[in-house]
């Protein structure tokens, strides 16, 4: 009924049509006597948020152009007439000078109705051998591939500058924690380079599904190839696709490129989400270890006081409608038969977003990362608590007294239970209260529980011990390299 009120709207009568345009549509409406009701143009243009593939579109069609021109299905005439109309059109666009109207559509319409008023009669040529369906799943491909490509330098950028950070902080020891209670202690360089590797982890997926999708749907058509003698090939080549694809009905169909870029933008949003709630922890009154700078916190408008971490906030929250994108689009998806269904034309908007709102976060994270200063002392300071060093207490009996570990692992709890009871942490506790639990400990055994001790001691392969960081830094500066060449290939 809200329809009715509205004035575009039929009055009272919901029946009653109102044409958004008298005339049928000029390059689908042969078979139309009418034109579309207002509500009609109104749910069925995408040109709102499609105009994003204008670049892509363009490419495409000079692509198909040429390609035409070749195979002799075009004349070179209307080829060259074709082709100087685009770039026209290309430079209206990028001038801001271009109408864009939802009686036209989508981009793929509005092109090909300017190039008809710039140039007349080859426009109309443009189309052979081509549909629309081919035409959207081609543009949304490459459009895809770059933003694939902004990524992976955001991703480069913010790896660079956790490698920095690390190493930087390839000593400072701060609690390491599981359950957020205090388990051992780590070196913050360690900790970073954690979050290296989920990043280049991210970086690999974007890559895997950067190769998977660039094939080229061009000369699908609508969805059963076409009946001219088209070179697939060539327009693959043009675009910078490594072939077409292979099926002209999957061609048309398919998104899951689409999917696994998304789902490789959802793992990369936590993997960001994570980083910022450690942020927040980290930056909050009772850790005190980070202090983020001046440019990446906000006050509060009614207590001066206030410094709050809002953009890791922020991109805590951005995995969500990150991860939305994704299922937005494997729900528009699961149920549609093959081929081209309109359904799919909503596949763009979460899309178009979630990798905006990605390609922030990165750039946001490196600034908040790069800025922020670490306080050393309160990360020291908080691992003289929890009984951090508890473990290494349990080696030292194994290693020194062929004590089983299980047994150990007793003998150490009793000796917590007593630090707790008297208000102290392990390496506070004299000889004489150790050995008041195990009379076999000696002096040695009290040289186990500093925390630096602890640290250094960790030397295994991928361990916290600062020797082990220094390495894993240089194998990480060098993948991140060769990841860096790789990219620009
Ligand atoms: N705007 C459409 C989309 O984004 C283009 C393809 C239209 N194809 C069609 N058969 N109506 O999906």
């Amino acid at each position: 009924m809200k329809r009715s009120k509205k004035k575009s709207a039929a009055k009272g009568n919901p029946r009653t049509h109102s044409r958004a345009n008298p005339q049928a549509n000029p390059l689908w409406g042969g078979r139309f006597a009418s034109g579309p009701d207002a509500l009609m143009e109104q749910v069925n243009a995408s040109i709102g948020f499609d105009k994003a593939l204008a670049t892509q579109d363009l490419a495409q069609s000079r692509a198909h152009c040429s390609m035409l021109v070749k195979a002799g299905i075009l004349s070179a005439k209307d080829g060259h007439a074709i082709l100087k109309g685009l770039a026209a059109v290309e430079r209206e666009i990028a001038a801001g000078a271009f109408t864009f109207a939802p009686a036209l559509e989508d981009i793929h319409m509005h092109v090909e109705a300017r190039l008809a008023e710039l140039i007349g009669e080859p426009a109309g040529r443009l189309h052979t051998a081509r549909s629309r369906n081919d035409q959207v799943a081609t543009d949304f491909r490459i459009w895809v591939r770059d933003a694939v490509d902004r990524i992976d330098a955001g991703l480069s950028s913010l790896q660079r500058v956790l490698l920095d950070r690390a190493h930087e902080h390839a000593e400072t020891v701060l609690p390491g924690l599981t359950h957020l209670q205090p388990a051992q202690p780590v070196t913050f360089g360690h900790h970073l380079l954690a979050y290296f590797e989920m990043f280049d982890r991210d970086r690999g997926r974007f890559r895997d599904c950067r190769a998977r999708l660039n094939e080229s749907p061009l000369g699908a058509a609508a969805l059963a190839g076409t009946t001219y003698p088209i070179d697939r090939k060539a327009t693959a080549k043009a675009l910078g696709f490594a072939r077409p694809m292979e099926n002209s009905m999957d061609a048309v169909s398919a998104r899951d490129f689409a999917l696994e870029f998304l789902a490789a933008c959802s793992i990369a949003a936590v993997h960001l989400s994570r980083l910022g709630e450690e942020l927040v922890i980290w930056a909050s009154a009772r850790f005190r270890f980070v202090r983020l700078s001046d440019a990446f916190s906000t006050g509060s408008s009614i207590m001066p006081q206030k410094r709050n971490p809002d953009a890791a906030e922020l991109l805590r929250a951005k995995a969500g409608p990150i991860i939305g994108a994704l299922n937005s689009l494997l729900v528009t998806m699961k149920g549609l038969p093959l081929t081209y269904s309109k359904d799919m034309q909503e596949d763009k908007v979460p899309t178009f977003a979630a990798a905006e709102q990605l390609e922030l976060s990165l750039q946001v994270m490196a600034g908040m990362v790069a800025d922020l200063t670490v306080n050393k002392d309160a990360m020291r300071a908080a691992t003289s608590e929890g009984f951090l060093t508890a473990t290494d207490l349990a080696d030292w009996l194994v290693q020194e007294l062929d004590m089983p570990f299980r047994e150990a692992h007793g003998v150490v709890g009793r000796i917590v239970r007593l630090a707790e009871h008297k208000g102290v942490g392990l390496e506070q506790l004299s000889l004489g209260d150790l050995k008041l639990v195990e009379p076999r400990i000696t002096a040695d055994a009290q040289r186990a529980l500093s925390v630096e001790n602890a640290v250094a001691r960790r030397r295994s392969h991928g361990g916290t011990a600062p020797k082990q960081v220094r390495s894993a830094l240089k194998r990480a500066r060098a993948r991140w390299k060769q990841a860096n060449k790789d990219a620009k290939r």
